[in-house]
């Protein structure tokens, strides 16, 4: 046995602790996965410039995004379903981001609800939309966030229908029938801790936030039909604008990768963009966000808050998204990982790992504060030439 440090190494765990279903789910991406993977190696591409011989002994990893101070520029980003990967996991995930200052994103379609998070956090904690069919619901869903404290609003904007992602498909996720069900009760006998803990002792595992919308819905199978026929392909730039009426709060797009629609972002209102393609799993074929960042930020960097996301793996990407332009990143996969690996422990430990790597680049490049990194702490070779971004 070894102990985990990276994100990879939660990874492992998580493969051997989730039921395959499930561990599939977080893990996989659209189609062929080339965008997934393409997410990852694209910061790996970005080099840095090592600085020596300043001053370094005071550095300062703190910032603000979506008008909350953070410990560091890195927000959990809304992962669905993540109550399935721990028990109760997003009121883990809200204890262990307010141990380490960071902002918690709850997704629309979490297991736990509004109330149950809020009940659980110390801090004010950002929700996440998506637009669904019934805009009386979005109202009822945006006053009671509102009324429990939560001040910014993650939009997200990528998702006019679900991803085509077949690792889900083969294992019988979303799918009804006998067989399908067959497959994953296999898969779940051979995950007696997960049963005990998670599905036995971590119950109801329904859509908290949804659970009024869905009269009768008591199993996952029939909220997830409900979701999957809600989702609206009809949504434009006017639905924003209403939306932007009804939120007096932070309102952030998530989901724009091209600098045509993030200027769109700007004239309707966002306080904040995310430059993502949710993880690889839309559109398979679309280029890594870290490519597409360079441009959004020359577009509308300076008159709006710029995050990214996608395949940010350590405390060394989060300072490359920020030389690159970025305020700050989102993280998906590497916390539902831990989660899933050892819980609220889990996360907290690798928050404190990644601060740790972001301080150390800040070092090596000679930067003492998080306003100080920018595309001078670029390489020449890394292909993203310094000075373009500014
Ligand atoms: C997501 N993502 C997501 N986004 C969102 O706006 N609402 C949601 O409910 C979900 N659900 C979700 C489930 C799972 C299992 C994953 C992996 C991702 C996308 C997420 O917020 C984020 O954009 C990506 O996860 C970022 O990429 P990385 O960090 O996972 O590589």
């Amino acid at each position: 046995m070894r102990l985990p440090v990276t994100a990879g190494d939660f990874r492992e765990q998580a493969r051997s602790r989730l039921p395959r279903f499930l561990f599939d789910y977080l893990d996989g991406g659209a189609t062929d996965e080339h965008s997934l993977r393409a997410n990852e190696t694209a910061w790996r591409d970005v080099t840095l410039r090592q600085r020596v011989l300043v001053d370094v002994d005071q550095v300062d990893t703190r910032t603000t995004l979506g008008g909350q101070a953070c410990a560091m520029p890195v927000v959990l980003a809304p992962v669905g379903l993540a109550g399935m990967m721990a028990q109760r996991g997003e009121v883990q995930a809200v204890r262990a981001a307010d141990a380490a200052e960071i902002p918690f994103t709850l997704s629309t379609v979490g297991i736990c609800s509004l109330s149950e998070v809020a009940a659980a956090a110390n801090a004010p904690f950002w929700f996440q939309l998506y637009m669904i069919r019934d805009r009386g619901r979005i109202e009822d869903l945006l006053q009671k966030a509102w009324q429990l404290g939560c001040r910014t609003l993650v939009f997200t904007v990528d998702l006019p229908i679900p991803g085509m992602r077949h690792r889900d498909t083969r294992n019988g996720l979303g799918a009804t029938g006998l067989r399908a069900a067959a497959l994953r009760a296999w898969q779940v006998s051979s995950h007696p801790n997960w049963l005990w803990n998670v599905a036995l002792r971590g119950g109801p595992l329904t859509f908290g936030n949804l659970s009024e919308a869905v009269p009768g819905g008591r199993n996952l199978d029939a909220f997830k039909a409900w979701v999957d026929s809600q989702f609206d392909p009809t949504v434009t730039w006017l639905d924003i604008a209403w939306l932007r009426q009804r939120w007096q709060g932070t309102l952030i797009l998530k989901g724009i990768l091209e600098a045509e629609d993030a200027r769109h972002a700007v004239q309707v209102g966002a306080d904040g963009i995310v430059v993502s393609n949710h993880g690889g799993r839309q559109l398979d074929g679309v280029a890594a966000t870290a490519s597409k960042l360079p441009a959004v930020v020359a577009a509308v960097g300076g008159q709006t808050e710029i995050m990214v996301d996608g395949g940010i793996r350590s405390g060394v990407d989060v300072f490359r998204a920020l030389a690159l332009g970025a305020n700050g990143v989102m993280i998906g996969r590497p916390w539902a990982w831990a989660l899933a690996a050892a819980g609220e422990t889990g996360i907290s430990q690798l928050l404190r790992s990644w601060q740790q790597e972001l301080r150390l680049a800040m070092m090596l490049t000679g930067v003492t504060e998080i306003a100080g990194i920018g595309c001078a702490q670029l390489d020449q070779l890394s292909g993203f030439p310094a000075g373009e971004y500014e």
